[in-house]
Formats: structure tokens, sequence, C-alpha cells
């Protein structure tokens, strides 16, 4: 009998780690184009830290966390989301100041409590930025392109962004008091944590997925019409940057994140390839968030992209043409002398830089080409007995299928 893998979570295969492995190096190429630098931070936390950031209201906290106790009592949690570490280790080490802009990039394991189902794992990844101490609408533009230029560079198709503005401090009071009064009439059949939203977080009941709380939800109002000046500027400002760069958006009133930190900008990533799970990233703005963990008053903006769902969609074959080979070169070899000849050669163009590979099952040559083809060979290098008597071997350029005869002593060469 064998073990399986824990409910939620998934082994990535090999074939698939290519496709993680082309995925992560473009996110962090995007990423340094525009001047982030990576940060590591620990898989665990302390539990208070995701509480106070992500609110004790949110499904994620309330619901979904990997809680546990550590040997001293001490309780930690399996980090949910990144935005929060991030804060933490910026202020712990001082790369967070209210009077200079800090670019950080993360890519790695999150982990929620949440039913699986398609697109929606308890391990999860994702790779995503933070931006510190700037107010600018251009930043929250910024991200938002960087978006659109990852995609662009994995050749994908079919997303659009949907955004909105959840509003400041100085407006949420109002927003709060209209969804008050919009929801007490009803309240009484509504389920039992909109009950107790009403009373300490209103606006987390937008969030709510319950059926018979929907057609409450839907004619509540929404934030973007009780913003406050600054709000509505800085909204104004961030829509018209993206018309101006041809991004294709929506602003959708009813966008509300799973994440009480937001303040202004909130948006989601949509692929039109995916099923019910269709967010591939989101992210917003939250200036409240830094002070709230202990630092001056910081504003920062950021985003993160699930990177199952990304593969999902690299994977539905969605891509434009033009994806790389995975083998420079296969060296098919017949007999022990070629196979000698061979497995030189192939050490040299390795040290050369080019991927290459060949068979170690004492295969027939045969097999060994029709391996070649599976691992998407560029060119083989045939060196078959009675051809190296001769004193050649045979390259053979896998896409137009031509044949060039190389002498032995060329071979190092050409390889
Ligand atoms: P989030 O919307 O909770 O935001 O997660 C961002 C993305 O992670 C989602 O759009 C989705 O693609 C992916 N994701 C979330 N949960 C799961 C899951 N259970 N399984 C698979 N994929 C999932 C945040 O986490 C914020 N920290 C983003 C942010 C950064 N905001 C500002 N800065």
């Amino acid at each position: 009998m064998y073990y399986s893998v824990p409910r939620g979570t998934k082994d990535i295969l090999p074939e698939e780690a290519l496709l993680w492995q082309e995925l992560e190096q473009t996110c962090r190429d995007i990423f340094r184009l525009s001047n982030y630098l990576e940060i590591r931070t620990p898989i665990f936390e302390s539990t208070e830290l995701f509480a106070r950031s992500i609110g004790k209201t949110t499904d994620i906290v309330s619901k979904e966390m990997y809680e546990f106790k550590d040997r001293k009592g001490r309780s930690l949690t399996l980090r949910p989301e990144e935005t929060a570490p991030v804060v933490r280790a910026g202020l712990e080490h001082s790369l967070i100041r209210p009077d200079q802009v800090t670019k950080l990039y993360y890519i790695g394991p999150m982990f929620r409590y949440e039913r699986p189902q398609a697109g929606r794992q308890r391990q999860f990844h994702q790779a995503g930025v933070e931006v510190f101490g700037s107010a600018d609408p251009l930043i929250d533009v910024e991200v938002i392109l960087l978006n659109r230029q990852l995609f662009s560079a994995l050749r994908l198709k079919g997303l659009s962004v949907n955004i909105n503005s959840v509003g400041c401090k100085k407006c949420r009071p109002e927003f709060r008091k209209q969804l008050k009064d919009h929801f007490k009439y009803n309240i009484n059949k509504m389920c039992a944590d909109c009950q107790n939203r009403l009373e300490h977080n209103p606006l987390r009941i937008l969030d709510c997925k319950e059926a018979k709380c929907q057609k409450y939800i839907e004619l509540a109002p929404a934030s973007v019409d009780t913003l406050c000046d600054e709000c509505k500027g800085h909204f104004g400002a961030v829509i018209k940057q993206l018309d101006y760069h041809q991004v294709k958006f929506v602003v959708n009133k009813r966008l509300v994140r799973g994440l009480d930190y937001y303040t202004k900008t909130s948006f989601e990533i949509i692929s039109s390839n995916l099923g019910a799970q269709n967010a591939v990233s989101g992210g917003g703005r939250y200036d409240d968030l830094v002070a709230e963990l202990g630092g001056k008053p910081t504003p920062a903006v950021g985003f993160a992209i699930g990177l199952e769902r990304l593969i999902e969609v690299m994977k539905k074959g969605t891509r434009d043409e033009g994806r790389g080979t995975q083998l420079d070169l296969f060296i098919a070899t017949l007999g022990d002398k070629a196979r000698e000849l061979g497995f030189d050669l192939l050490i040299k163009a390795r040290q050369k830089g080019r991927s290459a590979d060949m068979d170690y099952l004492g295969k027939a040559l045969k097999t060994q080409l029709k391996l070649a083809d599976k691992l998407g060979a560029k060119q083989v290098l045939i060196l078959g007995e009675d051809e190296l008597n001769k004193g050649y071997g045979i390259l053979k350029d896998m896409k137009t299928s031509k044949q060039t005869e190389v002498r032995i002593d060329s071979l190092e060469e050409v390889v």
C-alpha cells in the first residue's frame, strides 16, 4: 500500500515542473526589470500577525488557518498569504521607510484550509510584489501593468482586469453606515456569519458565499459611490492611466477582496480559460497596514498571482506557438565504442552550456530516436557502428529532418 498526498495538496511531477520553472523564471525576470528585489520569509509566523492584518472576521483567519502550537505553547500559523509577513520582515529589518520607495517580490507556497476543488488547494503557490512608500496612483498602475507584462511574456491570452476602489479611513465610516442601514432589515434571513458581521465588520458581508445572502448583497450600496474626494481623485487617476496604457479592464463595484487590509484600489485579474476559481491574481492598496503592524504610516500596494491557476492556463494550450524545446541535443549510439564516444561528446556539449542527454538503457537505435523526439530534442547526433568505422557520425536536425555527415575529428565542434 502506498501513502497518498494530503487532501488539497499535490505533487508537481517532472513534466509540469518544467512549466513551473519557466513561470518562476519569467516572474523573476519581469519583476527585476521594474527594480523589484526578492524577499524570502519563513513558512510560519505568529498567528497574531495574520489575525491583525488580514482581519479576525475574514474567512481566511476565522476558518482557513493552519494554526498550531509549538512545544513552548506559542501559537504559530502556516502563512495563508505573504503581504503581512513582508510587512513584518520589512519593518523588522528597516527595509520599509515612509520617505523611500521599497519594491519587493516573493515566490513560494501558501496554506489555507479551504474545501479543495479545481483551482483551489490547501497548499498553493503565489508570486507577488509589494511596494512601500508611495501613494502615487502610478504605482497602482505599475503593479497592474506588471501582471500584463508577465502574461504577455508567458504568451497567455484571455485575461482581463476587474478593478474597484474600497475607500479609506475617511470614507469608510460612511460606507459602513450605509451597509448597516441596508442589511439591518433582512439580517434575520441571512446566515449566522453575516449576522455576526453586521455588528463587527459589515464590509465582510459583501464577501459572503452563502446562497441565501446573495440577493441582499446584490442590492447593497457600493463603495465607489461613497468615496471621499481624495479616494475619488486617486481612483480616477488610476483608471485614466489604465485607459492610456490600453489595459482591458472593467470597474466592478461588487469586487470585494477576502482580506481586510485594503484601501482605495483593489483589483483581480480574471482568466476566461478557467472555471469558477477564475481569479489568477489579486491585489490592491493597503495604506494603513504598515502603521497597523507597528511602523510609521507608509502607503503600500501589491498583488499576488496564484501560480497553480496560471499553470492551468498555460497547460490549456491557449498560448501562442513558440514554446522552447526542452533539449538541445540527443546523442544516439550503437555499440560500445560509439557509446563511449557519445558519452564523451555529451559531457563536452553540456560544458558548452547545451542541454543534452543520451540513452542509458541500451535501447535499439530506433527506440533512441523516438525518445529524442519525445524529449523535444532540436538535434540528434547518431553514432552508428558502420558510420564510425567509416570515420563519421550523422547530425540530424529534428525540425527539418536534414541529415549531415560529420567527420569524427569535427564532432566535438558540432555538439
Ligand atoms: P488573494 O486574493 O487571497 O490575495 O490571493 C491571490 C491569488 O492567490 C488569488 O487570486 C488566487 O489566484 C490564488 N489563491 C488564493 N487562494 C488559493 C487557493 N486556495 N488555491 C489556489 N490558489 C489560490 C492575497 O493573498 C494578497 N496577499 C494579495 C496582495 C498582495 N495584496 C496586496 N499585496
